[in-house]
């Protein structure tokens, strides 16, 4: 069996057998949606935009938007805007997509089956670009950052969201901890499968940037305005909000 690797673009296709689970997994995650609504309001927060109603919506894109999860935290922030908005979310597993397209949206949301890298550059389209925990899976960082820098608007921003422990020793100990001793049990036994993109899943958190590295990286892509915090709650030392601005 081929190992799942952001670096071959595997990563994607191997969610395709999770994504009827995805939800149940997720939720047995406390402040998992609590989490993603706080990066969302991060990003509602640096808008350079406030349409009124009647005026051109915001353009939102959710990049590796999954089942929804982070497609709702950004419903839920752009309501409390009171500005009219689209998003949309795009995905490179039809499974996952699948899972998201059986709920219920309002007609300002649509959905894509792509992987994130191959969007087509359209140039200067939108507002905001949210990623959560899709960064650490595409092959090539630093392109990928260039590529959603180039389809911002210039004040448009970049807000991500994912996983991260590099250089803090309790953080990775209590990363591999949860990993193998509830994430992958929990997943083996509501998936029915060999738990491998979860094991993956250990894998790249260990193997992702630090918290400097993701910084830097964003600052030679070419966003300004770079900052990163912890999430708030239980798993601040473990998942990061990162943003930046297309000046
Ligand atoms: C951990 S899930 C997160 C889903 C959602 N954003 C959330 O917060 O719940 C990661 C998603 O990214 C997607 N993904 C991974 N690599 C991708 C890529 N290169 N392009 C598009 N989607 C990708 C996967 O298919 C999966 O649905």
């Amino acid at each position: 069996m081929t190992p799942i690797s952001a670096k071959d673009s595997t990563v994607a296709p191997a969610f395709d057998e999770v994504g009827l689970h995805y939800d149940r997994l997720t939720g047995m995650s406390p402040g998992y949606a609590a989490q993603l609504r706080s990066s969302a309001r991060v990003l509602t927060g640096m808008l350079a935009r406030r349409p009124a109603p009647g005026e051109e919506p915001l353009q939102i894109a959710d990049l590796g938007c999954g089942s929804g999860a982070s497609t709702s935290a950004l419903l839920a922030a752009l309501r409390e805007t009171g500005s009219p908005f689209r998003v949309e979310g795009v995905d490179g597993s039809a499974g996952m997509l699948e899972a998201a397209r059986a709920k219920e949206w309002p007609d300002s949301v649509s959905f894509t089956h792509a992987q994130a890298e191959d969007l087509p550059d359209a140039g200067t389209r939108y507002d905001a670009v949210f990623a959560a925990y899709l960064l650490r899976n595409v092959p090539d960082r630093d392109a990928f950052l260039h590529h959603v820098w180039r389809s911002l608007r210039p004040g448009g921003v970049l807000v991500v969201h994912d996983y991260g422990v590099a250089g803090r020793p309790l953080d990775v100990a209590a990363w591999t901890a949860l990993s193998w001793g509830i994430i992958i049990p929990s997943a083996a036994i509501v998936t029915r499968k060999r738990p491998n993109l979860f094991t993956y899943l250990w894998r790249s958190v260990l193997e992702f940037d630090s918290d400097e590295q993701l910084q830097e990286r964003l600052t030679r892509a070419g966003f300004t305005d770079v900052g990163l915090r912890p999430v708030p709650g239980w798993q601040s030392g473990m998942v990061r909000t990162l943003w930046g601005r297309r000046p």
